[in-house]
């Protein structure tokens, strides 16, 4: 057929019929592209976040996510009477405990792959029975690692997390929450050490003899300050590097943070505080001391505890996932990447943020940083690489030191500075 022909002369039906098919097809495409644009932004969104997630979850198998800080050993103790034998931790705790956040089930879902288990007993055991009560926290932990060894592996160093997530096993260290554990002694600090001790949190709430606390910080505090560390806590600290045990600062007045990053010659760590121009409590870390610990090499590792979280200037109604990230955010935009971790707190704290209630929701919290523009390789330092940087560096310190023959500190601390020795039948 020539394409001189007319094509429809006399045939206007089948004319007729075409308008109508371009009709169908010009008002299909208007329909499509209206409903796409009701419900293609949400759909595209949707799959960005399971895209989000996934990557979260790929990074999380890449590198072990490594947590500063959780008290499930003070559960144990509260909740159970430190009988771990009656308690399964390899079935879900929900509905057994009041508070739980973290047991087996959850910990796999939250492709979490090592922790530092706080070893926590009460500031009002301080100059009574503080050291008894420790003891019994470490053995605690020691049992609840030991009952499940086809989860659990107990490791002291570095190499030790990564050859126990290598062997599929989720590396469990101890870190002693509070310098009142050692009664003041530098004997006990290094048989603490000796148990497989790791990091001290150089104070809990409370004043030691020779460290103040952050609530020397409130304006409400009627106690008077010793202004930091005292000569015998800077030796604490001198002891801890020669160890290679890590120095943790949380829970101490800012000048105590100030003294120890002074004195210390090895990366220190925040285990569980977040950033105070963000949320202004006294337990979280100033701008000034964010900056100290970028130049000392150390890392903070954020609480997610709503009441750190959420405050003034920048409260809610509700603490959620959106500010521990801007928390997060916040330090690396100060610091650099290489010093910020997470130190969630769970089981040591009643409030967590909606979106980020156990240890199972720790992938949820990394797809938001991936969300908000967050690289690989941010994202895996976050996670564990700079807790092991520190961890080696601390370990590095301690063989130098030990290289150079300097010898175990023997001072002890001058009777006239413990506030009370009833409980005491001698000088040490
Ligand atoms: C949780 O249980 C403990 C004892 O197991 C109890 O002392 C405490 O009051 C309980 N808390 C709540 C909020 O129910
Ligand atoms: C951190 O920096 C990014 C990029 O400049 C910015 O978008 C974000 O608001 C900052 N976050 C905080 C909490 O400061
Ligand atoms: C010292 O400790 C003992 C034992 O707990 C207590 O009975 C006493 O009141 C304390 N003394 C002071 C001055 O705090």
């Amino acid at each position: 057929m020539s394409g001189k022909e007319p094509l429809t002369f006399g045939n206007t039906g089948g004319c007729n019929k075409n308008r109508l098919l371009i009709g169908g097809v010009i008002g299909f495409v208007v329909f499509a592209i209206v409903i796409g644009l009701a419900v293609g932004i949400p759909l595209s969104k949707r799959s960005t976040d399971e895209e989000n997630l996934a990557r979260a979850k790929r990074i999380l198998n890449e590198v072990p996510l490594i947590d500063g800080h959780n008290d499930l050993a003070w559960q144990y103790r509260k909740q159970a009477q430190n009988q771990v034998y009656k308690v399964n931790l390899a079935d879900s705790l929900i509905g057994v405990w009041n508070i739980t956040h973290t047991d087996i089930p959850r910990i796999q879902q939250g492709h979490l792959k090592a922790q530092f288990w706080a070893l926590y007993v009460p500031c009002d055991s301080q100059y009574i029975d503080a050291v008894r009560q420790s003891l019994d926290q470490m053995d605690t932990i020691k049992k609840f690692v030991a009952r499940y060894p086809d989860v659990f592996r107990f490791v002291t160093t570095a190499d030790g997390i990564i050859n126990a997530v290598k062997a599929k096993r989720f590396a469990s260290l101890v870190g002693l929450e509070g310098g009142h554990s050692i009664d003041s002694s530098l004997g006990n600090l290094r048989m603490f050490y000796d148990l497989g001790v790791r990091y001290m949190t150089i104070t809990h709430s409370c004043n030691t003899p020779w460290a103040d606390n952050w609530k020397m910080d409130n304006a409400d505090n009627t106690i008077t300050p010793l202004n930091g560390l005292t000569d015998f806590g800077k030796l604490v600290i001198k002891e801890m590097n020669r160890l290679g045990m890590l120095v943790d600062l949380s829970h101490v007045s800012e000048k105590t943070m100030l003294d120890s990053l002074e004195v210390a010659t090895a990366p220190v760590i925040f285990s569980h505080s977040s950033a105070w121009a963000i949320c202004n409590h006294n337990r979280n870390v100033r701008d000034n001391v964010l900056l100290k610990t970028k130049e000392n090499g150390g890392v903070v590792m954020v609480n997610f505890y709503s009441d750190y979280v959420n405050c003034a200037p920048n409260e809610l109604p509700q603490a959620n996932l959106a500010q521990v990230a801007d928390h997060i955010d916040y330090i690396k935009n100060l610091t650099g990447v290489d010093h910020v971790g997470i130190g969630a707190d769970y089981d040591g704290v009643e409030r967590v943020p909606v979106g980020l209630e156990d240890v199972s929701k720790y992938p949820a919290l990394f797809a938001e940083l991936a969300k908000r523009g967050w690289t690989d390789a941010e994202l895996k330092k976050l996670a564990g690489e700079n807790l092991l940087r520190v961890f080696k560096k601390a370990e590095e310190v301690r063989d130098q030191m030990m290289k150079d023959g300097i010898p175990p500190y023997e001072d002890h601390i001058a009777v006239g500075q413990l506030k009370n020795t009833t409980c005491r039948s001698g000088p040490f």
